[in-house]
């Protein structure tokens, strides 16, 4: 790495709070599925973001779109309508089991909006003095104080408490765990329908439904969280649509701006109606610019079936190479996945995969230690796919005979 490089990441982590363990990586550009950095080296990109980069980079139908909308309108505040946020809603309420939509500007404020909605339904519409909101164990919600209390993965947590009350979790995937954490203060279920974070853990097909049955027989609420599930990812312009049942609640954000900051908590009108004006709110929510963005991402993944497909197809192809891959090396223990959101357990650590991939001109994202995760743009092709998985396949032979 020349010293220039160096002194950038040096001056970077000067200046930055230390929260993030990054990799020596200085990303000036982008195009599609390839980043590029500051030294003019190329990288396929399996990570897009953490989930984000739905078009891939710099798209240039969605780059045309911001531009016209930064030379019109930014920015005015939810004292006033604006166009973009009319009909980036209408978008989302047509296409989703949704009434209404509440804007804001990412995965944790979604999540923040949607445990307040859940607690004002249940102190103004459901009896008794209910609150309490059961989350499963693995879940990830985001890092502000509510959504942390209900992330389900105590390595969060460690040094923030006193967690906020009212909040408790229980096995994911496991029917009986939920029925028996069900109490008179109960007020929702909050899940993830395919946890991500958690290492892409897929339930068993009826536990969803058998989960909306349990909260319809006790008057209570399901909310999803599709932060990282939702817009496309899974093959489905929304998880939840390949379980047959509908959440009450749905938080949203990471792919919905293709790359530009927004999140969104949708509702039923029965829900939404216990926000009043005042009940909560976001300066930037809902920006003109932002929505923009998000009309783009949702009209090429509505449009035409094409996106949506491609990731149904790039998602086959790539898990039946993968299995392929696991075949031939020990090294793949087990391998998950739906739509464009894939994990490979791993019988090595998982960082080395992704140091040795960039060194390689690929990049990879872990979940933890023993778990690697596919998260490419919803454009990946299937020659990028091949030229990762050759990378890939190389990497687990070499580290096979290491082991050996
Ligand atoms: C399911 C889920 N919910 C919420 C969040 C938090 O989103 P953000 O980082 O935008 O606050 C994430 C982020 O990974 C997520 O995966």
């Amino acid at each position: 790495m020349a010293n220039a490089v160096k002194d950038t990441i040096r001056q970077g982590e000067s200046v930055l709070m230390p929260t993030y363990a990054r990799l020596p990586l200085v990303l000036v550009k982008g195009q599609g599925a390839v980043l590029t950095d500051i030294e003019g080296k190329c990288y396929l990109d399996f990570v897009s973001g953490i989930a984000v980069n739905s078009l891939g980079h710099c798209d240039i139908q969605l780059i045309e779109r911001l531009k016209s909308q930064s030379e019109t309108l930014l920015h005015v505040s939810n004292l006033y309508y604006n166009l973009p946020q009319i009909e980036l809603a209408t978008r989302l309420v047509e296409r989703s089991f949704a009434d209404k939509v509440f804007f804001c500007n990412s995965g944790a404020e979604a999540v923040e909006a949607a445990i307040k909605l859940a607690r004002k339904f249940a102190h103004e519409l459901m009896s008794g003095e209910r609150f309490e909101i059961i989350s499963a164990e693995r879940s990830f919600h985001g890092r502000t104080m509510a959504a942390l209390s209900a992330t389900g993965q105590t390595k969060y947590q460690h040094g923030f408490e006193p967690l906020l009350p009212g909040f408790l979790t229980v096995p994911f995937d496991n029917i009986g765990a939920i029925e028996k954490a069900i109490t008179a203060r109960t007020a929702a279920i909050l899940l993830e329908p395919i946890q991500g974070e958690g290492g892409v853990r897929i339930p068993d097909l009826s536990y969803l439904s058998s989960v909306r049955e349990i909260c319809d027989r006790h008057g209570i609420l399901l909310i999803f969280d599709e932060v990282q599930t939702g817009i496309g990812r899974t093959g489905d312009l929304f998880a939840y649509e390949a379980s047959g049942i509908t959440p009450d609640i749905m938080t949203l954000a990471k792919g919905l701006g293709g790359g530009v900051p927004i999140g969104a908590m949708l509702a039923t009108d029965t829900v939404a109606s216990c926000f009043q004006p005042g009940s909560h709110a976001s300066t930037f929510g809902g920006n003109p610019l932002a929505c923009a963005a998000g009309i783009e991402v949702l009209d090429r993944l509505t449009k035409s079936n094409a996106l949506l497909e491609n990731v149904r197809q790039q998602s086959a192809y790539l898990l039946s190479k993968l299995s392929e891959l696991k075949a031939k090396t020990p090294l793949i223990k087990r391998i998950r996945g739906r739509g464009l959101m894939i994990a490979i357990d791993l019988g090595m650590d998982s960082l080395d995969v992704i140091k040795i991939g960039q060194e390689r001109g690929i990049l990879f994202n872990r979940t933890s230690e023993e778990t690697l995760r596919l998260i490419p743009p919803l454009t990946i092709t299937r020659s990028e796919i091949d030229r990762m998985l050759a990378v890939l396949s190389d990497i687990l032979m070499e580290q096979s005979h290491v082991e050996a």
